[in-house]
């Protein structure tokens, strides 16, 4: 592990997640900072902070331009007045959240999100925490043989099954996201394997949130492997569990990361408010 002098890093487990202190986010940050945070986050793949006060959207949106430029995300812009700030809110008597199956975000894009940042307004007592697993881990241990079969294979990600008028989320959530008949699907095809354009290091990119099939194959014939990946990729020993808290914030890494949110909170509220940050087309 680095050495950091700026902020103190310590890991909530083996395989992903640190917690981040010493530091309050909501302050103007010099350079040596924000590289030792982009250092923590490469390092862990998810970091978290804790007792921040991000609730001014615009303090959120200027901590996140600190790693790049924020995204819109097209499902979630209906026109409202700051479509790159979104509300993922649980409110007593929700039957969905946003999230609830392992995803990384919005990877029906040709040029997915590198990022979010993820900032607790309100948390519940207990319940509604989320999972996060390192995807770096799920191919390094997979066998030699099936890391050759998935090596040059791409997979099809779209968003039918989130968004659009067959979705059905908003009529069991608050969270509300385009299903009207102006929307159109997106639809791209991505490497099952990436590789990270920082770290170098090649990572499982499939989710069952998103991928349809494998690119030349049928639903059917990519379901015995895709279903494989898919629990392999989620295996405890790779992940981690954070428990929220208000003015907690998790910082991911979309591009090497598979999460979910669980869907457990009973009657409690929960409020998040999340920026994403622009990433590149996956190689
Ligand atoms: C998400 O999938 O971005 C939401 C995660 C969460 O609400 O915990």
């Amino acid at each position: 592990m680095k050495n950091y002098k700026h902020i103190k890093v310590t890991p909530i487990s083996t395989a992903i997640g640190a917690e981040i202190s010493k530091i309050d986010i909501s302050m103007d940050l010099p350079e040596p900072v924000i590289s030792e945070i982009r250092h923590a986050l490469l390092e862990h793949l998810v970091i978290f902070f804790r007792d921040q006060d991000l609730s001014d959207p615009e303090r959120h949106r200027i901590f996140t331009r600190y790693f790049g430029q924020l995204f819109i995300h097209p499902n979630f812009n209906m026109g409202q007045k700051d479509p790159e700030m979104v509300y993922l809110t649980r409110k007593p008597g929700d039957k969905a959240v946003v999230g609830e199956t392992w995803h990384a975000d919005t990877t029906m894009m040709k040029a997915p999100p590198m990022a979010a940042i993820l900032y607790a307004l309100e948390a519940p007592k207990y319940g509604g925490d989320t999972l996060f697993s390192n995807q770096y881990l799920a191919f390094e241990s997979l066998s030699v043989g099936m890391k050759q079969m998935l090596n040059g294979l791409k997979a099809i990600h779209n968003d039918a099954r989130v968004a659009g008028p067959k979705a059905g989320f908003n009529s069991k959530r608050t969270t509300q996201v385009r299903e009207d008949d102006g929307w159109t699907l997106t639809e791209n095809a991505h490497p099952v394997v990436r590789i990270h354009p920082e770290t170098k290091r090649k990572s499982l990119f499939i989710n069952s949130t998103y991928v349809q099939n494998i690119k030349g194959m049928t639903v059917e014939e990519s379901a015995a492997i895709l279903n494989y990946l898919y629990e392999h990729a989620t295996k405890p020993e790779f992940s981690c569990r954070f428990r929220w808290r208000t003015g907690s914030v998790a910082f991911w890494d979309n591009r090497c990361v598979q999460h979910l949110a669980i869907n457990d909170s009973n009657n409690a509220t929960r409020r998040m408010q999340r920026t994403q940050l622009l990433g590149n087309d996956v190689l």
